[in-house]
């Protein structure tokens, strides 16, 4: 059974509260934190996680797209995130961040761009709840699935039967089952459940694809 997770970078920000509320058939949400550094974009940090946090219960999936997550990680504990995922490629204190995670009973995901290889993760797979392979160069919603994401996830998927991996960029009704083939078990869909017309309908359709 895969785990459904709504990217709210997608959502309406204005009406964030509804916008929860519509992704209530869905397991996670998913939180894309960016620092206009690590990817050329801004988004949001700690405050409006611990917002999000009050409006749902789901499990909060967060996506540090940040530069030396390290100085951030308490404050995102802290915060209400279940998930902590860091990228690979950023500068960053890996033991510190991996103790807080654990010591703080959460899980730890890594993430990998389009352009590094599965093999980076294996040495990392013992520590780690979850592997986020992005099927697009982070940074914006709505990008065009990257399908050498399969092969990736198929590869990782051999080497660990057991580990969360999670696939990140342009999945929605029409490639949803290929990610779920390929191994992957945690979904994450931004544009395709929060600009579909019907916000409930799309999340139960992901969940039965
Ligand atoms: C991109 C983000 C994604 C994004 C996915 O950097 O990590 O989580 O919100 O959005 P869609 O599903 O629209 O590609
Ligand atoms: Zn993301």
């Amino acid at each position: 059974m895969i785990k459904l997770s709504p990217s709210v970078l997608a959502a309406d920000f204005a009406c964030l509260k509804d916008e929860i509320e519509k992704i209530s058939g869905a397991d996670y949400v998913h939180i894309d934190v960016m620092d206009g550094h690590f990817v050329p974009n801004i988004t949001f940090g700690p405050d409006i996680v611990k917002c999000i946090r009050k409006l749902t219960n789901l499990v909060l999936d967060v996506h540090l797209m940040i530069e030396n997550p390290e100085k951030y990680v308490d404050v995102f504990l802290a915060s209400g995130a279940d998930i902590i995922t860091v990228h690979y490629e950023c500068n960053m204190d890996y033991e510190y961040i991996k103790n807080k995670v654990k010591a703080a009973g959460k899980k730890l995901g890594l993430s990998i761009k389009p352009k590094t290889s599965a093999d980076a993760v294996k040495d990392f797979l013992p520590d780690l709840d979850m592997v986020l392979v992005m099927s697009v160069e982070p940074g914006f919603g709505g990008q065009k699935f990257m399908s050498e994401s399969l092969e990736k996830i198929k590869k990782i998927r051999q080497m660990d039967k057991n580990i969360d991996i999670e696939v990140d960029g342009g999945i929605g009704e029409g490639n949803i089952k290929a990610v779920a083939d390929a191994g992957a078990n945690v979904i994450v869909a931004g544009s395709s459940v929060f600009k579909a017309e019907n916000v409930r309908q799309a999340v139960e359709n992901l969940k039965k694809f």
